[in-house]
């Protein structure tokens, strides 16, 4: 279907609307306990939630802290609860979630200042399961070949950005840390199911203790929150299907 974008759609785009954000701060130096504070600023339905807080930063206060880098839904670094549901900041329109903002740090991590978290209690779980290719044969060749159908196999997992949006929005995980969580899992299918690698039984043996994928209870929160659209919650049971049935 072809869909155009009439000079009344432009214009609405353009027009500046009154913003209100309610942000939690949090800063260590001074704050015993979070708090809310209020912004009000103008925006265009078209600016993303990064550009509104930018103008909160760049012009109201300098000291609002958040993480960004690309601004284009590919890094992975400015995931935040924006009205009860994690999301990448830069890639939600002010036209996708509305003029009256509740943002908050994601849940489950410390936090570090304002919207910043500390991400390594995540990346060390992602780390424990070997997230990178192991293979080591000689291919006797330069390339290790793989079909088209062998590729698709794990399609979806490679398109993980590690943004933390899955783990931090599972119940399990907020109740107990120590769970490996949806993201680590999802980058252990990424490569269990690469007919190229060799350490999938060592990623399975992993993921099948007691922090590992049976402490899912399948609730979907994780598929909900992938801002990549990865079917997170198909990729755990798929992973559960292998450690049962000793099939990849
Ligand atoms: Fe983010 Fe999706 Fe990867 Fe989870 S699976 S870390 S939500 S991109
Ligand atoms: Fe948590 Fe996702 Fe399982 S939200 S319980 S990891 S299906
Ligand atoms: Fe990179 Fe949003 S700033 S994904």
């Amino acid at each position: 279907m072809v869909t155009t974008t009439s000079k009344r759609d432009v214009v609405d785009a353009m027009k500046l609307l009154t913003v209100h954000l309610r942000i939690k701060r949090y800063n260590p130096e001074v704050d015993t306990r979070p708090h809310w504070q209020d912004f009000e600023i103008q925006a265009k339905a078209a600016d993303t939630v990064l550009n509104a807080l930018h103008t909160i930063k760049w012009t109201i206060d300098g000291s609002l802290s958040f993480r960004r880098s690309c601004a284009h839904g590919v890094c992975g670094s400015d995931a935040m609860v924006i009205n009860g549901e994690n999301k990448l900041s830069c890639v939600n329109l002010i036209s996708d979630v509305g003029t009256d903002l509740v943002i908050e740090p994601i849940r489950g991590l410390p936090v570090i200042k304002d919207l910043i978290v500390d991400m390594e209690p995540f990346f060390a779980q992602y780390r424990s399961v070997i997230p990178y290719l192991i293979a080591d044969d000689d291919p006797g060749y330069k390339e290790r070949y793989q079909s088209q159908d062998e590729r698709a196999r794990y399609d979806d997992t490679t398109k993980c950005i590690l943004c933390a949006c899955c783990t931090t929005s599972c119940p399990v995980y907020w109740a107990n840390g120590e769970y490996v969580g949806p993201a680590a899992i999802i980058n252990a299918h990424r490569f269990i199911f690469d007919s190229r690698d060799h350490a999938a039984e060592r990623r399975l043996d992993i993921l099948n203790q007691k922090s590992g994928v049976w402490r899912c209870r399948t609730s979907f929160n994780c598929t909900e929150a992938c801002p990549r659209g990865i079917k997170v919650t198909q990729a755990i049971e798929e992973v559960k299907r292998a450690i049962l049935y000793d099939r990849i």
